[in-house]
């Protein structure tokens, strides 16, 4: 924590404060999606410690849950490896767009195990835990029971294939898996069946007046506390809190075979990883747990989760002795260009891939212009990206300063003049530190920006009327010209005080080039006869054409990648044109049995043949006399067009086709379908 005087306009009291994000799975990569919470958590945590508070954020890997588990089994490594690389890659992408936490750690850890069965062994000792035998479906293959997303089958309402275990997603009906029709395992392709286990669950009933009453203290946004009105009006339901084996998670205390569900030590996860941050650190962790303390808890969460985050997440805290969040701050989702993230189009971007391409302050700086405290989605559109960046990072703020700069470092000995030439310019500046501060707490940060902006407007008009580059012509106006740029530097250093929650990169190069450090206490001071560093350009601008490789890199090859072999055959005779499904499915092929095989009088090409459809026979000409001898063909099975329609030729009608596959000549070979085949048997 740096330690940093209080603003000196504000009087208030330094606060303690906790914040979080969503603790990602360790089963995929960071995305732009996870960015905005990361950047959205970041900047008020910068903010909070500008003001002097205390203020420690923490997050972690989400390590457990059956999804982990599969993913390490298709890699063939132990869910523990692949969670920690997972972990260890998270971290690195998030410290690459200056996203710092205190601590980012991962929930399968020795404080979350002792902390998990802390909090349960509290509840089941107030009496919140209860057993009940319930029926699930089961893989018989796989030996495990499966989550809803683990199954699939026929929608019971609009009977469409292929459905998601709890919910169709032609219809959008939703029910209980074991109402599908056919269903299968996903894991293993097998038929569940039903089977009984003991399930452990939480009273989460008899937390319902207290969490009205805690969604109705302002902890989360009117929009989000009215949505969760509906559960209550449902009625809450008991809480399943436990898995059976096999599953990758904590098992529950004296509950052999059963596991805490992944939602369960998740959040209990975020006070783990602060426990962890406490031990090194010598922090006091009741001071900022325990159910008395004073000390701030807020967590940042993107709208899906909200119901863990209200409903089960007080709940838990509140029964198992614990203090409640302040508030849980719900975000949106990001969309890119107006569409939801897509594998295909490019658009679902991972961390790692922006970061090849692009300056990760860019990102922070579009992310603070557009959010507020709404819950709102966010559209990242690429155009509007590039061009606010350019606008205001580059064409604005830090165009006040290569405009400056070089005369105070050619001119004037890189010494900033000793007069302020327009106090109520600066003062303009100065008071602007309230609305900036209250919009930062609120996380109102598009406001914080505009009203940066504005001022940054303010700055060029300044510049612009007293036209530096023309007075630094006469010698008579060397002071007037030092004091303008010396002003100018003055006030590009306030707002890069404000931009540096968000732009924090950008502002160490700033506090750099200015020889000072830019703190939120030191708003009030002006640098006078100051000496400056040599400046170096700060930001370069956006290019498209950077972003387009970004999305092309991110695009997913869905379809086989093609080299083309200048032997194909393909290069003499091409594809014809696509057929559709429908078209396909027409033909109708079947086994058929070749009863007959003979020569045609005066056909150079042809056999005569008769095939046996187990019951129906058919009479083919075929043009595959130079590869076999009839009497070799007799008594094998191949496989024929059964539908074609009949064609009558110079020795007689056809009445279908036997399908061959060679280049031809002697290499020709009838289709042999596997000898299980019968007459008549249709072919797939
Ligand atoms: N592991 C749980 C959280 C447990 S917290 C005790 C989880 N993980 S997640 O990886 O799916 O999501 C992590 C966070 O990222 C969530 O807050 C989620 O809302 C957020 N986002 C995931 N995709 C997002 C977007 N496309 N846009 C904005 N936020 C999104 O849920
Ligand atoms: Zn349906």
């Amino acid at each position: 924590m740096p330690a940093q005087p209080l603003s000196s306009t504000t009087s208030h009291q330094a606060r303690k404060i906790l914040v979080t994000s969503a603790l990602p799975y360790a089963n995929g990569s960071i995305h732009l999606g996870h960015l905005l919470e990361h950047i959205q958590t970041d900047i008020w945590t910068r903010f909070q410690r500008m003001q002097g508070h205390t203020c420690y954020s923490v997050c972690a890997d989400d390590a457990h849950g059956t999804p982990v588990m599969l993913k390490a089994q298709q890699l063939g490594i132990t869910p523990e490896e692949m969670v920690a690389q997972t972990r260890a890659e998270h971290h690195q992408d998030l410290l690459d767009f200056h996203v710092n936490y205190d601590n980012y750690y991962v929930t399968h850890s020795d404080e979350n195990k002792v902390l998990c069965e802390e909090v349960y062994t509290r509840l089941q000792a107030a009496g919140y835990i209860s057993q009940r035998t319930i029926s699930q479906l089961y893989d018989p293959q796989k030996n495990m029971f499966l989550p809803d997303r683990f199954v699939k089958g026929t929608c019971p309402s609009c009977k469409s294939e292929d459905q998601n275990g709890d919910s169709c997603d032609v219809c959008s009906a939703t029910y209980d898996p074991t109402e599908l029709i056919n269903p299968r395992s996903v894991v293993s392709g097998a038929t569940p069946v039903l089977r009984d286990s003991e399930h452990y669950f939480f009273d989460l009933p008899q937390f319902a007046g207290m969490l009205q009453d805690w969604l109705k203290s302002g902890a989360i946004q009117i929009e989000m506390a009215n949505k969760l009105q509906e559960w209550f009006e449902k009625g809450l339901q008991q809480w399943d809190i436990s898995r059976d084996a096999p599953y990758f998670g904590f098992e529950i205390p004296g509950a052999p075979g059963k596991f805490f569900y992944v939602w369960v030590d998740a959040p209990v996860g975020y006070m783990a990883s602060f426990k962890n941050l406490c031990d090194r650190q010598g922090i006091d962790f009741d001071e900022y747990w325990a159910k008395d303390s004073s000390a701030e808890l807020y967590h940042f969460i993107g709208k899906d989760i909200t119901y863990f985050h209200c409903l089960f997440w007080p709940a838990m805290l509140e029964g198992a002795g614990f203090r409640k969040p302040t508030g849980v701050n719900v975000h949106g989702f990001v969309t890119v260009n107006g569409a939801k993230m897509s594998k295909s189009k490019g658009t679902f971007i991972k961390g790692r891939t922006y970061l090849n391409h692009l300056n990760p302050e860019y990102l922070r700086y579009y992310f603070a212009s557009k959010l507020s405290d709404a819950v709102s989605d966010i559209d990242l559109n690429f155009e509007d990206f590039a061009q606010k960046v350019n606008a205001d990072l580059v064409g604005k703020v830090v165009n006040i300063a290569s405009r400056c700069a070089s005369f105070i470092n050619k001119r004037f000995d890189s010494r900033l003049s000793n007069t302020v030439l327009e106090p109520a310019l600066v003062a303009e500046f100065q008071a602007a530190q309230t609305s900036i501060a209250d919009a930062y707490e609120k996380r109102q940060y598009s406001k914080a920006i505009r009203e940066i902006m504005a001022l940054a407007d303010k700055a060029n008009q300044f510049i612009d009327a007293n036209a530096p580059w023309v007075s630094i012509k006469d010698p008579s106006k060397l002071q007037f010209t030092h004091d303008v740029c010396s002003l100018g530097l003055n006030l590009f250093r306030l707002l890069m005080i404000y931009l540096k929650p968000v732009v924090p990169a950008l502002a160490q190069q700033a506090e750099q080039f200015l020889n000072d450090s830019l703190t939120w206490s030191s708003l009030n001071e002006t640098l006078k006869d100051h000496e400056v560093n040599s400046f170096k350009a700060l930001l370069q601008r956006v290019e498209m054409d950077k972003i387009t490789a970004m999305v092309e890199d991110s695009k997913e090859n869905l379809a086989p990648t093609k080299t083309v072999d200048p032997n194909s055959p393909l290069l003499k005779d091409p594809i014809a044109p696509i057929i559709s499904f429908d078209d396909f499915a027409k033909v109708d092929l079947r086994v058929a049995l070749i009863a007959k095989a003979e020569h045609v009088d005066g056909a150079e090409k042809l056999l005569r043949l008769e095939l046996d459809l187990g019951g129906e026979c058919r009479q083919v000409f075929a043009g595959i006399k130079s590869a076999y001898q009839p009497e070799d063909l007799i008594g094998k099975h191949t496989v024929m067009v059964a539908n074609l329609a009949p064609r009558k030729m110079r020795f007689g009608l056809s009445e279908g086709m036997v399908l061959a596959a060679g280049p031809g000549g002697k290499d020709l070979f009838i289709l042999e379908p596997h000898a299980g085949a019968t007459a008549g048997m249709k072919v797939k």
